[in-house]
């Protein structure tokens, strides 16, 4: 085998039989060991309370990986390679005692990098970090990753931060939003900073409304535990649309390196107009799915998934509309809109362009005037421009033609998944794409009176058919200001 690259770390992953690793973490360290970008030292341990023996656990994320990566790249023998590097230890991680045998189990660490990746639940994290500390395993070489959503609350998190940073310092802390790691997300800001034509039409003058949708197929699945306490505005809003909304609407950082752009995100969730009181009526609609249908598939109700609380009021949808309070968004409003058990799976952006200010020629589309931007993360990754074309023929109307940059077909190299970027910058200390402390505080902030507006006015969230597009007051939302999502609905 060749020479890999990385340095030589272990990788430590909490909650090693859990979706999260199962799904994601493990089928991208497949990936970047197939890819020979870990070094040949790497190790990977995986930690859970269920009884395997390492073959049985081998032969779990076997089945796994081989399911979650793409058709085609599983590959045996590379596989029994990357098995080899796989160890698994059964431990109980709220037990103080069970820390002193995870050292045993990871040896010496000879200034080797150590990730302690936690793929558990938040309120585990900081007897974690505090029993890592206890078992001597916080070393300066230790990073520790923790997934979101992070605490529930601003009171929460902070809990949670404080405990944390008495242990690790900041600077080996990796709060992880793995929407950050996504190309498409990435591409954004090489769409916006190395590119000088948008610039200069980037700001209220120019922009009529921004949407930034995520919509998923998928219902809570087997998460239905973790999803009933967190709802919607806690798993996906408080996290990756605001932080997409950073990255729409935050200043160009002076380099590109960890603290300038998150200083710029950060005074983005800092400008964003607390919604409080009675405006979170006028402003935010929660939805949750009943019985539907999509392509003749009976859908299940939320209320009747797995582990769900029968009367449960959590949202299961959300659609909001933001505001940036500064001089280049006053006046530009950003709605946010995610859900589960949808039509269709996209996550977009949206920046429609205000129209011409005096129109020569007719239009023949029902579209809004004005140009538009769409950036599709998912389900495939592409850029679209729309302009105003002259339709063939007699006179001069004008029809929308859309000029594509589809990114499978203009790079063909494989599409990296969120995680294996993001798992490559935690072994090399990169925090760019990571949430610092105070961005999570600001994104709590701004949320927490959400919550609570919502608590407070005692409603329950509106129904929805699973299979449809969320309840249509998330349509009245847009229509109240002569804005429409823009959906291909049949
Ligand atoms: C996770 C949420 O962070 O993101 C899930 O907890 C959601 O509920 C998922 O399904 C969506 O991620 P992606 O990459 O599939 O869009």
């Amino acid at each position: 085998m060749s020479a890999q690259r990385g340095l030589a770390c272990d990788i430590v992953v909490f909650g090693g039989t859990g979706d999260l690793a199962m799904r994601k973490l493990l089928p991208a360290l497949y990936y970047l060991h197939k890819d020979r970008h870990l070094h040949a030292e790497t190790r990977i341990l995986s930690l859970a309370r269920a009884k395997h023996d390492i073959d049985s656990y081998r032969r779990l994320v076997q089945r796994h990986v081989s399911q979650y990566v793409t058709q085609g790249d599983f590959d045996p023998t590379v596989w029994e390679q990357f098995a080899q590097r796989l160890d698994y230890l059964s431990l109980d991680v709220s037990q103080r005692v069970a820390f002193p045998r995870l050292a045993k189990a990871l040896g010496e660490s000879a200034g080797r990098v150590r990730v302690f990746y936690l793929a558990t639940m938040p309120n585990l994290f900081a007897a974690t970090a505090k029993h890592l500390a206890s078992a001597g395993l916080a070393n300066d070489n230790a990073r520790i990753v923790l997934e979101k959503p992070l605490g529930e609350s601003l009171e929460t998190a902070n809990q949670i931060n404080d405990q944390i940073g008495t242990v690790f310092d900041e600077s080996r802390v990796f709060r992880i939003d793995h929407y950050l790691g996504k190309e498409a997300v990435q591409n954004l800001m090489a769409l916006r900073f190395g590119n000088a034509l948008f610039e200069p039409l980037w700001r209220n003058a120019h922009i009529d409304h921004v949407q930034i949708s995520v919509l998923e197929k998928v219902g809570v699945e087997n998460r239905g535990d973790y999803y009933d306490n967190a709802g919607a505005i806690r798993d996906m809003v408080q996290n990756h649309l605001l932080q997409l909304l950073c990255l729409v609407a935050m200043e160009a950082p002076v380099h590109f390196e960890p603290e300038a752009v998150r200083n710029e995100k950060l005074k983005i969730l800092e400008a964003l107009r607390p919604i409080t009181g009675m405006d979170v009526q006028d402003h935010t609609v929660r939805g949750q799915y009943s019985k539907g249908k999509r392509a003749g598939e009976v859908l299940p109700a939320y209320y009747f998934e797995k582990s769900v609380d029968h009367d449960s009021n959590t949202e299961t949808f959300v659609a909001l509309k933001a505001e940036i309070d500064n001089w280049r968004w006053a006046g530009v409003p950003f709605y946010l809109r995610t859900g589960k058990s949808l039509a269709q799976r996209k996550s977009e952006i949206v920046i429609q362009f205000k129209a011409v200010p005096h129109r020569l020629f007719p239009q023949g589309s029902d579209r809004p005037a004005g140009n538009r931007l769409v950036i599709r993360l998912q389900p495939d990754e592409s850029i679209s421009l729309s302009l105003m074309a002259k339709s063939p023929g007699r006179g001069m109307a004008l029809q929308e033609v859309d000029l594509d940059l589809n990114f499978a077909d203009a790079f063909k190299r494989r599409r990296w998944d969120a995680y294996e970027r993001l798992l490559l910058d935690v072994i090399e200390g990169d925090a760019t794409l990571f949430m610092r402390r105070d961005e999570i505080e600001a994104a709590w902030q701004w949320v927490d009176p959400i919550i609570q507006g919502w608590q407070d006015c005692y409603r329950s969230p509106k129904r929805y058919a699973a299979g449809s597009w969320g309840p249509d007051a998330a349509d009245s939302l847009l229509e109240r200001l002569g804005h429409a999502w823009l959906d291909e609905r049949s």
